[in-house]
């Protein structure tokens, strides 16, 4: 029978990140979703930067469910937006969440705009035993002018990554995940908890 493993929640039912992170964190770790908890909390996220909102995810889970647990949020910087979409992402269109909605406004922004210079980061909080650990993952790359590729979700089909030359949405997700903002935020977090919780 295999052993029984040590639970932690990862605070979102995106089935994307959820398989991501099963994968990363196998063997060491049964990740549980929002829903294996039974949570359908509508959880604010107010804060001002990534950090923060990451923290009040993976609070909000710690303090009112008891778990281990952790909690992630992205956002798409763009050099020329001054940083926007930002924490904005997901709602840069406005209420209403529609990922197209949210790249076509984005293009309309950048249109005439000679650099297209951009980034995505991600925060990754975990509390552990009571304990707060921050990590933190960023890729590189450019705002394409028209959007392209089958692949991915969000602004995939207008980001191209700089070490690849491709966008999001043109890569395999083994592809994309090797080098993305969430891959390796979430590889930051998996090599911490293999060295059983100690900084390097
Ligand atoms: P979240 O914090 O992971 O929910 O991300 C916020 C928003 O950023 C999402 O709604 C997407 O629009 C965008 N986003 C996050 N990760 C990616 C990605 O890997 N590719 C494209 N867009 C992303």
């Amino acid at each position: 029978m295999d052993k029984e493993l040590k639970k932690l929640v990862f605070a979102t039912n995106n089935r994307h990140k959820l398989d991501e992170a099963r994968e990363i964190l196998a063997g060491r770790f049964e990740i549980l979703s929002l829903t294996d908890i039974g949570c359908s909390d509508d959880i604010p996220e107010t804060a001002p930067d990534l950090k923060g909102n990451a923290l009040i995810k993976a609070r909000w889970i710690y303090d009112r469910y008891g778990y281990d647990c952790f909690a992630d949020d992205t956002g798409l910087m763009v050099d020329a937006l001054g940083g926007e979409p930002g924490v904005m992402s997901a709602r840069y269109a406005g209420p209403g969440h529609d990922s197209e909605a949210n790249m076509m406004k984005l293009l309309k922004n950048m249109e005439g705009s000679a650099d297209r210079k951009a980034h995505f980061s991600t925060a990754v909080v975990l509390i552990m035993e009571g304990k707060e650990y921050l990590f933190e993952g960023r890729v590189e790359g450019r705002i394409a002018e028209t959007p392209g590729g089958e692949n991915g979700f969000g602004y995939d089909p207008v980001f191209v990554a700089d070490e690849t030359g491709k966008r999001f949405a043109e890569m395999s997700a083994e592809e994309k995940n090797a080098i993305s903002h969430r891959g390796r935020a979430m590889r930051a977090l998996a090599d911490f908890l293999d060295r059983g919780g100690l900084p390097r």
